[in-house]
């Protein structure tokens, strides 16, 4: 009898150990869990440097615009070299999309949406080119050299003169011909008044996409 006792006293000892045990081995493995990183060499903490690289977004108004300017004269030598073979000496298309034309066309039997026709705003402009710009190539172009190209791109939609220079303030201020050809988004989550003018050129540009 004594001996059976001692068994299950015994018994009860090793299963309240082992549960204390198990517990235990979760709450470190929770911990361990938040130290991933340092153990497993996961992953490490971005930098300044590296983050400005992803933070690119020009807003529709200008905001975020870097430093630099282009000149459409630079924007033709660049445009004729890089962009040409894709969209036509003048824009008119070809692989790529038609950059030039279709004024007054939206509301017709056939519209054409070009940048000057479409677009909303100019800055976008400098967003895209910047951003996706050679097709085989992007973010290979310097900040000026994408002033440049976007003032060759305005200049052939008649937007700006022949001898203009395009920078930070001058693009944002550019009024384009389509500026209020669009109607706000009505989704509760996207956001309305005021908030829609902060809206990134590039979330700008997907919606023109579609
Ligand atoms: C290899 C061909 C190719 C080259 C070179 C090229 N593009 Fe494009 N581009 C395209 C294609 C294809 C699209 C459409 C992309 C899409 O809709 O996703 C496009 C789209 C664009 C658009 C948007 C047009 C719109 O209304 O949606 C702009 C602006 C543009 N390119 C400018 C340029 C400029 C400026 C250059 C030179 C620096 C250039 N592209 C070089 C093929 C090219």
């Amino acid at each position: 009898m004594h001996s059976h006792k001692t068994t299950i006293a015994i018994t009860e000892h090793i299963f309240r150990c082992f549960i204390t045990y198990s517990c235990m081995t979760i709450l470190l493995t929770a911990t361990h869990v938040s130290h991933a990183e340092q153990k497993f060499g996961f992953g490490h903490p971005i930098t300044q440097q590296q983050m400005a690289a992803w933070d690119i977004n020009v807003f529709a108004d200008g905001e975020n615009l870097p430093a630099g300017s282009g000149t459409v004269a630079m924007g033709r030598d660049i445009y004729v070299q890089q962009c040409a073979s894709c969209h036509g000496a003048k824009g008119e298309g070809g692989l790529g999309d038609k950059l030039a034309g279709g004024k007054d066309t939206l509301a017709s039997d056939k519209p054409v949406k070009t940048v000057g026709s479409y677009w909303p705003y100019a800055p976008t402009l400098f967003d895209y080119i910047r951003r996706a710009m050679p097709l085989t190539a992007p973010q290979t172009l310097s900040n000026d050299q994408v002033y440049a190209v976007t003032a060759y791109v305005l200049q052939l939609n008649g937007l700006v003169p022949d001898d203009a220079t395009m920078d930070a303030k001058s693009l944002a201020a550019i009024r384009m011909p389509n500026r209020d050809g669009f109607v706000p988004d009505p989704r509760p989550d996207v956001p309305q008044a005021g908030g829609d003018e902060k809206k990134s050129a590039q979330h700008k540009a997907i919606e023109q996409t579609h």
